[in-house]
């Protein structure tokens, strides 16, 4: 595993925090879920809030499985200590990372590490680094083709150490614009509100963001959001893409290297780890058989699973968020389609359905 980071960044870097079932199956499988299970806080319903007004989603009555919240860096550190312990620790800080020879059988990985040269030969290449990363640069242009969607906004997030205003997850359609509430423990909370896309970390101390913050869950929920000096803050545009196909001769890409969503589905880390089980299972069998078919497949199979989350995400992000062109008529439909929710068993279950992820296998 060749890292441009040091290991303190990735350590630190705050990420995603909603795990489906089938992500938290794969670390079980892995034999990385101990700390997961201790800490991790499962969850079983979802709340929506329109205009202040809060209705709860029955993940579990409605599909028989819930979510746990356990955020992705810890996931990371429990992989990296999972690594080590078994003398496969990622090289961090590794500079110049360059793909080679991925269109035949033997592609190599070329890098700098302490300013000594190294070079690693490869059966295969799997590409985990990222929509800016060097893999999905190495499939030539004329041999992929992006699929994309901007949204006019982005997100401003907070991480701080105060108890959570609820339980469970809350998603805030408001007419200032999203919020979401959510946590990482019972004492550290995560939230997130819509933002011009232009907008400025500097124009946003504590003080004015809580109090946005508080507006935008409205009366049932505002009131009990807690304040606490932020420990992270920052702002992400959001975009949906999708790059295809996922393989260029023994090169593979899985997670973000192939695939943007919004974060509003709560999907992005959970394709990722569909993709590196899918990945891991078709190179353990053409090590065991010869057999090339599950390779051959990777792309299609995952491009599936890939392209419903897209459209869930990108489905959630436009019933959720104020957009700055909407017409008049827009915006009643989209208070028509949250009514419906709110009053319909199966349009919740189709929710709840995606929210809670369709089956890995
Ligand atoms: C979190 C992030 C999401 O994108 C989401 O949909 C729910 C929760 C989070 O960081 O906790």
């Amino acid at each position: 595993m060749v890292e441009r980071q040091t290991r303190a960044h990735v350590e630190a870097r705050i990420r995603a925090g909603i795990l489906e079932q089938g992500t938290v199956d794969l670390l079980v499988e892995a034999g990385v879920a101990a700390r997961m299970h201790a800490e991790g806080l499962p969850h079983d319903g979802v709340n929506l809030a329109v205009d202040g007004h809060l209705f709860r989603v029955d993940l579990r009555a409605l599909t028989g499985m819930g979510v746990l919240v356990y955020g992705q860096t810890e996931i990371t550190r429990d992989l990296i200590a999972a690594a080590e312990a078994r003398g496969g620790a990622p090289l961090f800080e590794a500079e110049n990372v360059a793909l080679n020879g991925v269109e035949t059988d033997a592609p190599f990985l070329t890098f700098t590490r302490n300013d000594q040269p190294h070079r690693v030969d490869c059966g295969f290449i799997a590409g985990c680094d990222g929509q800016h990363g060097v893999s999905h640069a190495a499939i030539p242009e004329g041999g992929r083709r992006t699929f994309e969607l901007a949204y006019p906004f982005g997100w401003l997030g907070i991480l701080a150490d105060c108890p959570p205003c609820h339980e469970e997850v809350i998603y805030a359609s408001h007419a200032r614009g999203f919020a979401l509430a959510s946590m990482r423990s019972r004492s550290r909370s995560r939230y997130y509100i819509q933002v011009p896309i232009a907008e400025r970390l500097e124009d946003w101390p504590d003080e004015r963001l809580w109090g946005e913050i508080e507006t935008r869950l409205g009366p049932d929920i505002g009131h009990r959001v807690s304040r606490a000096p932020a420990i992270e803050k920052s702002i992400a545009a959001l975009r949906s893409r999708v790059s295809e196909p996922m393989r260029h001769g023994r090169l593979f890409l899985a997670g973000d290297a192939a695939h943007i969503v919004p974060p509003t589905g709560a999907k992005g880390l959970n394709l990722a780890a569909a993709d590196a089980r899918l990945l891991a299972a078709a190179i353990a069998r053409y090590y065991r058989t010869g057999d090339t078919a599950q390779l051959d497949s990777y792309s299609d199979t995952a491009l599936k699973r890939i392209w419903n989350a897209v459209r869930f995400s990108w489905w959630v992000t436009k019933l959720m968020h104020n957009f700055p062109d909407a017409s008049p008529f827009e915006r009643r439909l989209q208070r028509a389609e949250l009514d419906y929710i709110r009053a319909s068993r199966a349009a919740q279950m189709s929710l709840a359905e995606s929210y809670v992820g369709l089956p890995f296998r």
